[in-house]
This record gives C-alpha cells, sequence and structure tokens, in this order.
C-alpha cells in the first residue's frame, strides 16, 4: 500500500529542549498509525507539525505526492490548506455554540454553501452515533458526547488524515472501551487513515495497524502491535510496553540453539532459553531474563514441567476479576504475576513457579 503521509528528519527545539529529534515516519493510506510514548517524548508536537500548527526546525513532511513542509526549501503550507482534522486532547469544542453550528464551523470557514453544510453536518453526526443531537448547546453533553462532537467537526469536510491527540483520556474507564471499539469501527467504514497519538498502551495496541514508541523524540521501535509486545527490541520498548518480570543472572553456556543462564541471587536456579542466533551475548557475561507475567505458570505442583523451576512465596495476591494479580517472593526479589482467576493462592503459600522456555528472553544487564 502506498505512503499517504511521509516524515522526513524532522525536528523541533523548544528553546534547549530537542522536543522532535529527526524523527522520520511512513504512514500507510487507510491506517491507524500510532504515536506511543511516555509523557514529554515528543508525540503532540510531531502531530501539531503534521497538522501544520508548529514550525519545524528542519526536515520535510510529503502528504500524498505534495511536499507540505520543507525546511531546506522553505515550504510550509497553512494549515487549512492541508486537508486534515485534528481533534485535540481537550476536544476544544465551543460552549457558546450549539452541536449543529461546532460541526459546521470549519465548512463555514470554507465557504460551503447552507444547502452542503446542512448535509454534511448532519451525515457526520449520524456517522459518530449524535443524529438528533443538532440544537443540543454544546455544554449540555457528557463528556462521551462532547468527544462525538469534537470527531464530527474534525471529519466534516472529509479530510484526508485524521489526527487523533489522546482522544479518549478525559473519559472513564467504561466510556473509554466504548469509544475506543466505536473509534476503530468508524476508521475501518470510512477508510481514512489515522494518525493516533496515546501513552496509554492499550489504546496503542488495540487500534492500531502500525505503531512507533517515541522516546526522547526519536523512534525506539516501529511494529505491528504483536511485533511490539512480543519482540520488543530494546528495554525502554520491553518496559513501556506491557509488563514484564526480569530477573538477574549470568550467562552459563551457549549450545546451539539453546542458552543456559545461573540466576545471581537464588543458588541453584539454573533456566534454560532460546538462542535467537544474534543475541550478542557472551558466555560469563551479566544478563536479565525476562518473561511476560502472564507466561509464567504458578503452582503446588509443578513437577512435571522440564526445568525453569523456582521455589516462591505468595506475597499478596489480588483478585481483579478477569485474573488474580500476585506478588510472589522468589530470593530476594519479588515478581509481579498474573493468575488465571480461577486459581487461588493465598498470602504465605509455598508455590513452584514455572517459566516455560519458549517465553524467555536474555537481554544485557
Ligand atoms: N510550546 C512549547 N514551549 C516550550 N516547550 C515545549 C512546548 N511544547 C512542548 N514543549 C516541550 O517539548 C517536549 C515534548 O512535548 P510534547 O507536548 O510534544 O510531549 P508529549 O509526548 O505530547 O507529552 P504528553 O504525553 O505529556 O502530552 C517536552 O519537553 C515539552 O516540555
Ligand atoms: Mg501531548
Amino acid at each position: 500500500m502506498a505512503s499517504v503521509l511521509s516524515l522526513q528528519g524532522v525536528s523541533k527545539w523548544f528553546g534547549d529542549v530537542k522536543a522532535v529529534d529527526r524523527l522520520s515516519l511512513e504512514i500507510e493510506e487507510g491506517s491507524v498509525f500510532t504515536l506511543l510514548g511516555p509523557s514529554g517524548c515528543g508525540k503532540t508536537t510531531t502531530l501539531r507539525m503534521i497538522a501544520g500548527l508548529e514550525w519545524p526546525d528542519e526536515g520535510e513532511i510529503v502528504l500524498k505526492d505534495r511536499t507540505i513542509v520543507s525546511v531546506e526549501r522553505g515550504i510550509f503550507v497553512n494549515p487549512e490548506k492541508r486537508n486534515m482534522g485534528m481533534v485535540f486532547q481537550s476536544y476544544a469544542i465551543w460552549p457558546h455554540m450549539t452541536v449543529f453550528k461546532n460541526v459546521a464551523y470549519p465548512l463555514q470557514l470554507r465557504r460551503h454553501s447552507q444547502r452542503e453544510i446542512r448535509e454534511k453536518v448532519l451525515r457526520a453526526l449520524e456517522l459518530v452515533g449524535l443524529a438528533g443531537f443538532e440544537d443540543r448547546p454544546a455544554p449540555n453533553l457528557s463528556g462521551g458526547q462532547q468527544q462525538r462532537v469534537a470527531i464530527a467537526r474534525a471529519l466534516v469536510y472529509e479530510p484526508e488524515v485524521l489526527l487523533l491527540d489522546e482522544p479518549l483520556s478525559n473519559l472513564d474507564a467504561k466510556l473509554r472501551e466504548q469509544m475506543r471499539l466505536d473509534l476503530k469501527l468508524l476508521q475501518l467504514r470510512l477508510g481514512i487513515t489515522v494518525v493516533y497519538v496515546t501513552h496509554d498502551q492499550l489504546e496503542a495496541l488495540s487500534l492500531s495497524d502500525e505503531v512507533v514508541v517515541m522516546n526522547h523524540g526519536q523512534v525506539e521501535q516501529y511494529g505491528s502491535a504483536r511485533e511490539l509486545y512480543d519482540e520488543a527490541s530494546t528495554p525502554f520498548v520491553r518496559d513501556f510496553v506491557g509488563k514484564t518480570v526480569l530477573l538477574k543472572g549470568r550467562l552459563r553456556t551457549v549450545e546451539g540453539t539453546e542458552l543456559e543462564v545461573a540466576l545471581s541471587d537464588i543458588p541453584d536456579a539454573v533456566f534454560h532459553c532460546p538462542n535467537p542466533g544474534m543475541s550478542g551475548l557472551d558466555v560469563g557475561q551479566d544478563v536479565f531474563l525476562s518473561v511476560r507475567p502472564e507466561d509464567v505458570e504458578v503452582g503446588d505442583d509443578l513437577d512435571g514441567r522440564q526445568g525453569n523451576l523456582l521455589q516462591g512465596v505468595v506475597e499478596t495476591a489480588l483478585y481483579v476479576g478477569e485474573r488474580s494479580e500476585c506478588q510472589i517472593r522468589v530470593g530476594q526479589q519479588s515478581i509481579l504475576l498474573y493468575l488465571p482467576r480461577h486459581q487461588v493462592v493465598r498470602p504465605q503459600q509455598a508455590v513452584s513457579v514455572h517459566l516455560p522456555r519458549q517465553a524467555v528472553k536474555l537481554w544485557p544487564a
């Protein structure tokens, strides 16, 4: 598929802070592309540069085959000429206007006829599930409804690209889940390209075709949700996307497809994991062994398992509905594990902990 939007070596300084650092992105037409990263990593700044609300200090931005920004060549296409819709984190809908007027505003700016405005506004409201709300004053709406008005307003002039900056962060958990589904359905129905900004990994993983994890204004890793979760390529991504159990050890042997690790603070604990072949690790080196909490098995009797076993003691077990979140002491360290909801364990209980060989990865310490 063709790339609809491309950023090439884009940077932005605010005084001494380099908010975005030579960022290059290729965004496929019709996809949901997400910028995921911690607070201050440059997500909003990137989105604002795409929208034309911020001037980059270096680099180029190309929309389809049109260069909309080139610092070198002195090109800067104004926001309203870029044909992009944007929804801000704060919604920014106008309280003194009705729902209809809020959504109609971008069309009035673009001097559409009254008849056309009416048709397009009603269609946009229908799309976001707000048919019949036209005459409602904007303040008399719930947070979720205001959010839908903001989305309708961004979609009403049929932009080529929709830019969404943490659009769900002001909603409560249940509504957020519903809006996440609605947004995905809407995007699929319209086939529109979406650039989505969030620091919420669940939102990023569930909505996106492609995610770029950002850190300090740079790309840490590109990939699908599954790639980022299963094949994190840096410690930052491993720890930022999902939860990880880390155990310290030393690489004892490398034998063909097998790595053997002795844990540092647990005598006689020896673990095996697959050798990815390019781990760049040397025998004798300090390493971290990582595993996703939900991949770990906990039980009274795991004797049937072939190795990779630890003895532990349950410290706390929090039942959170779909699972139990257990803190388990192994050696000097406490690890957080997720147990299936039907498995009951109690504080002080001695348990065996099994790290399946295929689920274990090694990192340089
Ligand atoms: N107008 C500005 N003036 C000065 N510094 C700014 C300005 N806008 C952003 N910054 C700085 O640039 C960096 C990136 O900010 P940005 O808003 O892009 O982060 P973000 O990833 O969107 O964070 P958050 O998740 O908190 O919204 C931060 O260090 C921020 O303080
Ligand atoms: Mg932001």
